[in-house]
């Protein structure tokens, strides 16, 4: 398998990748497309980088406003506020103007649960029409705020992957509360720290979730956390698996009785511009995760515009994008961006290989999906299981491919676009991130050529360049940073309560740009490459995982004294986790200890977290000045093999001294 474009832990460094395909868009798929050439995108950009108050004011008027805003963007570096003085309600935007506009009958969900029914290979279907789906909300709306929720509270929602966490997500939009959705894979501890660090006092989960032929015990996760916490005052509960769950008095309340007798009709709450519509945990270079804020105008404009013109959304799509609503692609792109246009969104609740890996082209092939995004982990998985799998299916439907998350290999793009698209579908590859909202690099598919690896080019309104430490712009092909040097409407506004984090993560690095973490190069048709991230942080599948977090969960381990986390190399992953350990005196590595270490990480943050390999170590590589030197185990993590008996203790130190000697 050829590697993924070449990861640097510093700027500075020349990309070894060379490719030289491209793919024009195909004449049909642009003649029909919302931006049809490159000239046009051409022409629209550079608009939008001349007068980007212009160019955001003409999209946000496209959407619903109580009261028109008086300032297109107060900018003080490094806060932003967008449309300043205006009202609105992204509830309303997503049911109310899409009913106004026709599309009360019009199926805005179409969802399949994983378990699959004996005689067919297909799971239960649910159709949910824009008007079933407003009366939903409504009324779950209503019984939040009959159960004490007012705006500017914050919900946590703990959900599986079923039209009721849209519904929950939207209720909260509708009444002006703040949403802090938390990962369905993710173990009790990392609800316990949410928890406490938004101080809710309202969750909001189901019994159970369907995943990979057994039941995530949600329910039971969340008790567990609020065994920790007396925060929470009420705990909402979905029937969804029917295994069997505590409920405790007082606290806990079916979602059957919340809702029962509630009015269809809950008035949108007129919510400010800049007021929080919601509050989304990443994972950052220490051990804390980060409450990345987004607000309710900015970030509805930005996941509202991409959405239409990365996916080039028209009325009789089936749009698909495979991510949990827990992440930051589910909120903008199974949720916001595509309900604000009026889209059917297909959901699917459990994972692509159940009950095998050709589930996800049964699902395509049943439902007549259009449109396919997902991830390059996914698509590496697909590659490995063999193509005969999605051969047996008619992809026809197909006419779009996107893919997100972390860089994607040329060989997994040119499969996805050979076996899946059939050569004849467009491939975005779109770059962003939990921060910024909105996709920021991507093609535009009947606009912009596409090249294997690449991302391509900026959306409209975003200005990325690849810089040195003081910001100088590089020259072509010159690795470097990757920034932004402009602000834009769907950038975070913040750090949960951490202002200080917010500057100096974001805004120090790189003087007057926001510095996104990652590193990236340009080549000589300006398309930027994504390098990999910079700072500690693991892309593994597409999720971000801070290696301070890994490691505070070994050291936390009765038998860890020292831990180092750093990436390796992995076959499906892209990136897996490489752990060095150290043992408390009188503990002796062995291959038992190295797998009761994974599932502790895996019962510590959940089952994404857990290292792909332990190594024992007698010390750990230190600088004189007691750094770990992170550089010198990535190398060795990097080259793979471990030598010799896996379990015997690795000498570091040696090794620290000899590259110390070299230096
Ligand atoms: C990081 C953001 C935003 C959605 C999912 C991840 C990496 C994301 C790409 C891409 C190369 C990518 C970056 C980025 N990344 N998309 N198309 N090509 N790298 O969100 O957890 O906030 O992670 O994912 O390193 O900084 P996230």
């Amino acid at each position: 398998m050829s590697s993924v474009p070449a990861t640097t832990s510093h700027a500075g460094i020349d990309s070894v990748l060379n490719e030289d395909r491209v793919f024009p868009p195909p004449e049909t798929f642009a003649k029909s497309a919302h931006i049809k050439s490159f000239d046009e995108y051409k022409r629209i950009y550079q608009q939008s980088i001349e007068n980007p108050e212009q160019f955001w004011a003409g999209i946000a008027s496209e959407l619903k406003w109580i009261k028109p805003w008086s300032k297109v963007l107060e900018w003080n570096p490094p806060y932003a506020r967008w449309f300043e003085g205006g009202q609105l309600n992204v509830a309303e935007n997503c049911l109310d103007r899409q009913i106004a506009l026709g599309r009360g009958d019009k199926v805005a969900i179409v969802w399949e649960g994983e378990p699959v029914k004996s005689d067919l290979s297909a799971g239960e279907v649910r159709k949910i029409t824009y008007s079933q789906l407003a009366d939903a909300v409504n009324r779950f709306a209503n019984g939040l705020k009959a159960q004490g929720i007012r705006r500017g509270d914050r919900v946590t929602i703990y959900m599986p992957m079923v039209p009721e966490a849209v519904v929950a997500m939207l209720a909260c939009a509708r009444i002006g509360a703040t949403h802090s959705v938390i990962f369905g894979g993710f173990a009790s501890h990392a609800i316990l720290d949410r928890v406490e660090d938004a101080r809710s006092h309202y969750v909001i989960t189901a019994d159970g979730g369907n995943r990979r032929g057994s039941i995530v015990p949600l329910k039971a996760n969340v008790d567990e956390a609020l065994k920790q916490t007396s925060l929470v005052k009420k705990v909402i509960v979905l029937k969804h698996t029917g295994n069997e769950i505590n409920m405790e008095a007082g606290r806990d309340i079916w979602w059957s009785d919340v809702i029962a007798g509630q009015s269809a009709d809950c008035p949108p709450e007129p919510m400010e511009s800049e007021d929080l519509l919601f509050i989304l945990y990443t994972s950052g270079s220490t051990g804390k995760p980060k409450g990345i804020m987004h607000s309710t105008a900015g970030f509805l404009v930005g996941t509202y515009i991409t959405t239409k013109y990365v996916f080039d959304l028209h009325e009789d799509d089936l749009y698909w994008c495979t991510a949990d609503i827990g992440w930051i692609t589910g909120h903008s792109y199974v949720v916001y961006g595509p309900l604000a246009n009026g889209a059917t969104v297909f959901m699917y609740e459990g994972a692509p290989n159940f009950p095998d890996f050709g589930r996800f082209w049964s699902m395509i092939q049943r439902h007549k999906i259009t449109i396919l995004y997902t991830a390059p982990t996914a698509i590496r998985a697909f590659m490995r299981a063999g193509r005969e799998i999605p051969d047996k299916y008619d992809l026809s439907s197909l006419r779009l491919l996107g893919t997100v998350g972390e860089p994607i290999n040329p060989e997994a793009w040119m499969w996805y676009q050979q076996v899946i698209g059939d050569g004849r579908c467009p491939i975005v590859d779109t770059w962003w991130q939990t921060e910024t909202g909105a996709i920021m690099i991507s093609p535009l598919p009947g606009a912009i050529a596409t090249k294997p690896g690449t991302a391509t080019l900026p959306f409209f309104g975003i200005e990325p360049a690849v810089v040195d430490r003081d910001g100088n712009e590089l020259p072509t092909n010159k690795g470097g940073l990757l920034v932004v040097r402009k602000p834009w409407p769907s950038m975070l506004r913040g750090i949960l309560n951490d202002p200080d984090r917010y500057v100096r993560q974001y805004w120090s690095e790189v003087k007057d740009c926001y510095f996104t973490g990652d590193g990236a190069r340009r080549d000589n048709d300006g398309y930027f490459w994504l390098m990999g991230r910079v700072d500690d942080v693991i892309n593994v599948a597409g999720h971000r995982l801070g290696t301070a977090e890994i490691e505070s969960a070994l050291v936390a381990h009765d038998a860890v004294a020292e831990a180092a986390v750093v990436p390796m190399p992995h076959e499906i992953k892209g990136t897996g986790i490489a752990a060095f350990v150290t043992l408390e005196a009188g503990r002796k590595p062995s291959e038992e200890l190295k797998k009761e270490l994974i599932n502790w990480v895996g019962q510590q943050i959940g089952p994404i977290a857990k290292p792909d390999q332990i190594r024992f170590a007698e010390a750990l590589p230190k600088t004189r000045s007691g750094k770990i030197m992170r550089r010198l185990l990535k190398e060795l993590a990097h080259d793979g093999e471990v030598r010799g008996d896996i379990t015997t203790l690795e000498d570091l130190n040696v090794l620290a001294k000899l590259r110390q000697q070299e230096e």
